[in-house]
């Protein structure tokens, strides 16, 4: 199967922060589904982005296909009250 590489392994935003998570991938793809996990293990559909840019609220990410990766830009939490990241 395909390997996922991610940096940093987990993150816990406080309120406010900002930040970015990478990831590469084993094989190309144009299949990317950012999830967040919560404290108690359960999977949260955040969005798909099989390739290019895309923004939604808070969560901007970035995949390109051929460099086998894609990156999810988490902005400040202050102004928008959901999703909580
Ligand atoms: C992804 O690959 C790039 C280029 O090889 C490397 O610089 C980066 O550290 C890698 N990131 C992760 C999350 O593995």
């Amino acid at each position: 199967g395909m390997q996922v590489e991610q940096s940093p392994p987990a993150l816990i935003l406080q309120e406010g922060a900002s930040s970015t998570l990478l990831c590469n991938f084993s094989t190309s793809t144009n299949n990317v589904q950012w999830f967040r996990q919560n404290p108690g293990g359960h999977l949260i559909n955040l969005f798909y982005i099989p390739s290019g840019t895309k923004q939604s609220g808070r969560l901007t990410s970035t995949t390109v296909s051929k460099e086998r990766r894609s990156s999810l830009y988490i902005s400040s939490s202050q102004t928008t009250p959901s999703p909580h990241i």
